[in-house]
């Protein structure tokens, strides 16, 4: 393939994979086609079909795979499927597209890794939330040194799920979502943060059941120590009447503040509060020369292309993967034990091979008497 060439794609899953066709590919008619769709559901497979007027559909992944013209598999299944969809693709010579949660323990990310390396393709995790002119500036702002010595975060992760949201089978069961509102919705605000402020040190955390009759957390606080020194508090509930996501971000010469909009957090307008003159002339300089950053799928997905088209790094990778799932493994180890947790998490640590199942019972429940339900058996 040369350089610049369109990119064909097939989409497995055909629920969040519309939104990766519409806000995503759609936008960048001159990178990338979607020549396939795939999705054991029938009926959404001809809704999608159809209305993205994408004739080649099929009901088995298999298929897909033997598909030589399709350069990119966009995996938009549920979270259970990934890691072997993952394999699978990266085995025959695909790239690979791949939705959060990537995968169900750090030894599956591991694993996914060491796949990454031997194949020819690689693996694009999906933080679309990353992408925002509002957050793109903070970051420029951070990257320079402009900013100074981080102090504070305070991340707020706040949205509503009603009972007709888990009626989606796999939704809201440990076995096949894997976790609640730490690792389905609020990893993307987690992502951000440790994305501005850089990694973590030390967490300590609760969570609760109490919105919605599930078998994963729906609310959730944690305390976080940086390892650059700063404090970070993270609150996540499904139980908002008003659905907002907010990064606060204090640091030595500038605070930030995004704006409230739940589902694009990185778009303008992000407050920026110099603390001195002197910052606001620094950060009027670097910001001089920058360019728009197009929100969520629109801004990854451009940002991908290039990626794929001068080979350099990809704008999400299994190390940013690997980082969150480091995070969400920390917090659930720290909320099933009540004690606080340091990172790295290592190859023995108990909740290495899976937060939900790790040696020592380890799940994403409530600790006892937080919602009065109990975890259940295998948990
Ligand atoms: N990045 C985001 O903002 C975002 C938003 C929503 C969902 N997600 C993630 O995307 C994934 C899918 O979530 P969703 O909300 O679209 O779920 P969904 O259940 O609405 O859609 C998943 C689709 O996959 C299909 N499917 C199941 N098994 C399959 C198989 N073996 N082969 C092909 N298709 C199969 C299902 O029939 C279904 O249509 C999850 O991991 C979820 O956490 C991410």
């Amino acid at each position: 393939m040369s350089d610049g060439a369109i990119r064909t794609v097939a989409v497995i899953g055909c629920g969040i994979g519309r939104t990766h066709i519409a806000e995503g590919y759609r936008k960048h008619p001159d990178k990338f086609r979607v020549l396939a769709l795939c999705d054991v559901d029938e009926r959404r497979l001809a809704k999608l079909g159809d209305e993205f007027s994408v004739q080649r559909r099929t009901t088995a992944f298999d298929e897909v795979l033997n598909m030589d013209d399709v350069d990119i598999v966009d995996i938009c299944t549920p979270p259970a499927l990934h890691v072997a969809q993952i394999l699978a693709a990266l085995a025959i010579g695909k790239e690979v597209v791949c939705e959060k949660p990537l995968a169900g323990s750090l030894a599956e990310v591991d694993n996914v890794i060491a796949a990454e390396q031997q194949a020819t393709g690689r693996v694009m995790p999906v933080f679309q939330y990353r992408f925002g002119n509002g957050l793109q500036k903070a970051k420029r702002i951070i990257d320079m040194g402009i900013a100074g010595r981080p102090y504070l975060a305070t991340v707020e992760t706040a949205w509503r799920r009603t009972p007709e949201y888990y009626q989606t089978p796999w939704r809201g069961r440990l076995e096949t979502e894997r976790g609640g509102v730490m690792l389905t919705h609020a990893i993307h605000l987690h992502d951000l943060m440790t994305y501005l402020m850089g990694p973590v040190a030390s967490v300590f955390a609760r969570t609760a059941t109490r919105v919605n009759p599930i078998e994963v957390e729906d609310c959730a606080v944690a305390s976080l120590v940086m390892q650059g020194g700063a404090l970070a508090s993270l609150s996540a509930t499904l139980g908002s009447h008003k659905e907002i996501s907010r990064l606060r971000l204090c640091f030595e010469h500038v605070t930030f503040e995004s704006a409230l909009a739940p589902y694009s957090p990185g778009d303008d307008p992000w407050e920026t509060l110099p603390a001195s003159r002197e910052a606001a002339d620094r950060i009027a300089d670097v910001l001089a020369g920058h360019l728009f950053v197009p929100s969520r799928f629109e801004g990854l997905m451009g940002a991908y292309h290039a990626a794929l088209t001068t080979g350099s790094m990809l704008p999400v990778t299994l190390a940013d993967a690997r980082r969150s799932l480091e995070l969400v493994t920390a917090l659930y180890h720290s909320a099933v034990t009540g004690t606080a947790v340091s990172l790295p998490i290592g190859r023995d640590h108990p909740s290495y091979s899976g937060w939900y199942s790790g040696a020592g019972g380890n799940c994403p429940l409530p600790a006892s008497g937080a919602s009065g339900r109990s975890a259940p058996a295998g948990g």
